[in-house]
């Protein structure tokens, strides 16, 4: 059996799917990147804007003119990942062809799925979220033979107004540290010199734990070990930069001096309406206090403009912001409401016209910036 798997999003996505790849290749498929060499296509989804979901659909309904030509049982289709995880049974009713949906909860069960859905002609849905799980991808499986994400943790508690991940993920949990310090032991005895610790909010690593641990003192155990040249991390919440995590990076040399923490909106009335936590001074604290004690260190950021409620005035607040802080690195989205959301129930009152003339400013400027930046 070969299997040929599509995947959207983020990095968490990303390394979902290698995790997958390894249970499938243990079960004995094959993995083929020619699509229409396979007799299951998995694709597993990002939710975070529609465009990513339009994108999704897009696809199945390519895959539904392979499979007519292909008897059922070769060819197999299944979604897994956040999208399977929001619209559940939907999935079946705008893709009919799609034969199980398995959500974010239960990726570690797709070899059992595959085999019910060859063996049974009804349609899979296993989208519970009862408990998060953790698997590693094997070495095999790992697509970056010198550069490995190591998962910290699942979910996200922060609820920001307009993001649908705290409910496609679940809620946060974090992995007991002796297991990420055995996986990224067993990588650095395999050769991988570059790790990179994945969570969607990894500075609040640690609650829940049994063991008193945070961030930081996790840092410090993975820069311990010996033969690891590079320790990066994604993703960090404003909210949750302390002193103790400044000075851990300017600490621990092997660590990246690159912090990606999304600013959103230059606006406090705006970051007010997006749950976010922090006001436009916080922020620029912190920026201030990171570039005293690291001075070489880069910034990244992730933008939303058209928010609702985003007048002319908090969007320059925004570009001033950008101006005033110069990140290295910025990923600008036009905001894209989604169902469930809180901010879903708020007017989405700026323009499509709107929305995109102020993306391709911010854009246009933090060109300028990163121009700047390299010279
Ligand atoms: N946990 C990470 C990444 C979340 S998703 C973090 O908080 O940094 C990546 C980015 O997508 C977010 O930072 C945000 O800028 C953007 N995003 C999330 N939901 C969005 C929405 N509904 N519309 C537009 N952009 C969105
Ligand atoms: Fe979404 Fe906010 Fe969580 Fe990031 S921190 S995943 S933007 S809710
Ligand atoms: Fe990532 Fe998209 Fe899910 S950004 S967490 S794959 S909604």
């Amino acid at each position: 059996m070969k299997i040929h798997i599509k995947t959207f999003g983020c990095q968490m996505n990303k390394h979902d799917s290698e995790a997958v790849v390894g249970l499938l290749m243990e079960h004995g498929y094959e993995i083929t990147e020619n699509r229409n060499d396979a007799n299951v296509f998995l694709v597993n989804t990002c939710s975070v804007r529609k465009h990513a979901e339009d994108k999704v659909y897009s696809m199945l309904g390519e895959l539904r003119k392979l499979k007519k030509k292909k008897n059922r049982i070769d060819s197999i289709v299944g979604v897994m990942g956040c999208m399977a995880q929001k619209d559940k049974n939907g999935i079946f009713k705008r893709a009919p062809n799609v034969d199980f949906v398995c959500g974010t909860h239960n990726f570690h069960k797709i070899p059992e799925i595959i085999k019910s859905a060859i063996e049974q002609k009804t349609k899979i849905n296993l989208t519970d979220m009862d408990k998060q799980v953790f698997v590693s991808p094997t070495l095999s499986s790992r697509e970056n033979k010198s550069a490995a994400w190591v998962s910290i943790m699942r979910g996200c508690n922060n609820f920001c107004s307009y993001c649908i991940v705290p409910y496609v993920r679940g809620r946060e949990v974090s992995r007991p540290s002796k297991d990420i310090i055995r996986e990224i032991k067993e990588l650095v005895h395999a050769g991988y010199k570059e790790i990179t610790l994945l969570g969607q909010n990894v500075n609040s690593y640690g609650k829940g734990l049994n063991k008193n641990i945070d961030f930081s003192d996790l840092l410090e155990l993975v820069h311990e070990i010996k033969d690891i040249e590079r320790i990066q991390f994604v993703t960090s919440h404003p909210k949750d930069i302390s002193l103790k995590l400044i000075n851990a990076l300017a600490n621990l040399e092997k660590v990246s001096r690159y912090l990606h923490f999304p600013l959103q909106s230059g606006s406090d009335k705006i970051l007010r309406l997006m749950n976010r936590g922090y006001t436009l001074s916080q922020y620029l604290d912190i920026v201030n206090k990171l570039r005293k004690r690291i001075p070489d260190i880069r910034l990244g950021t992730d933008i939303i403009v058209g928010f609702p409620g985003e007048k002319e005035e908090d969007f320059d607040q925004t570009c001033q912001t950008m101006k005033e802080i110069e990140f290295a690195q910025a990923y600008m989205f036009k905001y894209s409401p989604r169902d469930g959301t809180t901010a879903f129930k708020l007017k989405d009152d700026v323009t499509p016209q709107v929305k995109k003339d102020r993306l391709n400013k911010i854009i246009n400027l933090q060109k300028l910036v990163s121009q700047k930046k390299k010279k």
